[in-house]
């Protein structure tokens, strides 16, 4: 099967000249393929916080290329105010979306691209952090291709598997995290039946994840979050697979809101519930899922977007958390490009970095 059509796509990249980040705007998807050119820190703090570019990884990657892109504009020429700007950039676009631990992660490592070679000329940097943005990159397409492989280990073919959220490659590059094995398999032959949960309020899953799958040639089913019970009681499930946007010591996991809830379900009906996530995405400073930050985000998200007129009357109170902490307990195995770690995730979880 031929699913170049979704993992073909270079949906984050630099453009030509090098000079903008271009970026496929997923808020316009899936009616309309249109490519942003981004070359300002406040279109590029728009971006992530709008979720024009959005996925754990993706971020990561769109972070990296966005530095890159800013410090070859920076005036100075000298290395202390060149790295002062750096700096202030760097904290920007950091401050835009809290919870994914990639996008600090990726602007850690194009800081210390600046801080290891300080007595090399700023034009010498310059070409220095453009190679470092490439390598995020390319490293999370290896990455995701070893996840895919991993995670392909644990279903067989005919396997039905809900997911929540889109993590494929659409939120990293290539194959994606949750749905690589799905994808892989498909070019493989195996036949997967697939559940997409819509993911309210913003609805990847319908708007990301069906579109992929669906283009892909995977049989995909579009369901309602509040669904998730009734499939999985037919016995249409035999495995969940959700990606993260940051995942504690303890393998409590970060993921898009309502993960927790599938997690629960699953263990209800004796379901495996995988996570998969690059090791990007593990976050070994955080001892557990209390000390993640939850992304708390505008109240007409679910009020008003994607509705002809308001759903509730203003003055009603909003709660709309963008993610929620899946208990490692509920967690069967986290999926990661160095191998499956299974309970307990301290010990499973610290080999990985070893
Ligand atoms: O708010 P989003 O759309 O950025 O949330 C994305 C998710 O929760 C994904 O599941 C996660 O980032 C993993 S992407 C491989």
């Amino acid at each position: 099967m031929d699913i170049s059509a979704v993992t073909g796509i270079d949906h984050v990249r630099l453009s030509d000249d090098g000079t903008a980040v271009v970026i496929l705007d997923q808020t316009e998807l899936p009616n309309r393929t249109v490519y942003l050119s981004l070359t300002e820190a406040g279109e590029m703090f728009d971006a992530i916080l709008k979720l024009r570019v959005r996925g754990a990884p993706c971020i990561g990657i769109f972070a990296g290329y966005a530095m890159y892109v800013l410090a070859s504009r920076y005036p100075e020429t000298e290395y202390a105010p060149f790295l002062e700007h750096f700096l202030a950039d760097k904290q920007y676009l950091n401050s835009s979306r809290p919870t994914a631990v990639n996008l600090s992660w990726a602007l850690q490592r194009m800081e210390g691209i600046v801080l290891a070679n300080s007595e090399k000329p700023v034009s010498e940097i310059i070409l220095l952090l453009k190679a470092e943005s490439v390598e995020i990159h390319e490293e999370d397409i290896r990455m995701c291709t070893a996840i895919a492989e991993y995670g392909l280990t644990l279903v067989k073919d005919g396997d039905g598997i809900l997911t929540h959220c889109n993590a494929g490659p659409l939120a990293t590059s290539r194959y994606g995290t949750a749905l690589g094995p799905i994808l892989m398999g498909h070019e493989r032959g195996y036949k997967f039946r697939v559940f997409s949960d819509e993911t309210r309020p913003l609805l990847q899953g319908a708007r990301l994840t069906s579109y992929e799958l669906q283009k892909a040639g995977v049989d995909v089913t579009l369901i309602c979050d509040n669904m998730a019970s009734i499939v999985m009681k037919n016995g249409w499930v035999q495995a969940c697979f959700v990606g993260c946007d940051r995942v504690a010591a303890n393998g409590d996991a970060a993921n898009k809101i309502g993960t927790s809830g599938v997690a629960i379900l699953a263990r209800h009906y004796g379901i495996p519930f995988y996570v998969l996530g690059p090791t990007s995405t593990v976050d070994m400073a955080c001892p557990t899922g209390d000390d993640i930050k939850i992304e708390l985000r505008d109240p007409d998200e679910i009020k008003k977007k994607f509705y002809a007129e308001p759903m509730a009357l203003p003055e009603v109170k909003c709660y709309n958390p963008a993610f929620d902490v899946t208990d490692h307990s509920l967690i069967t195995a986290i999926v990661t490009e160095k191998g499956i770690c299974r309970p307990p995730y301290t010990e499973s979880l610290a080999a990985l970095f070893k």
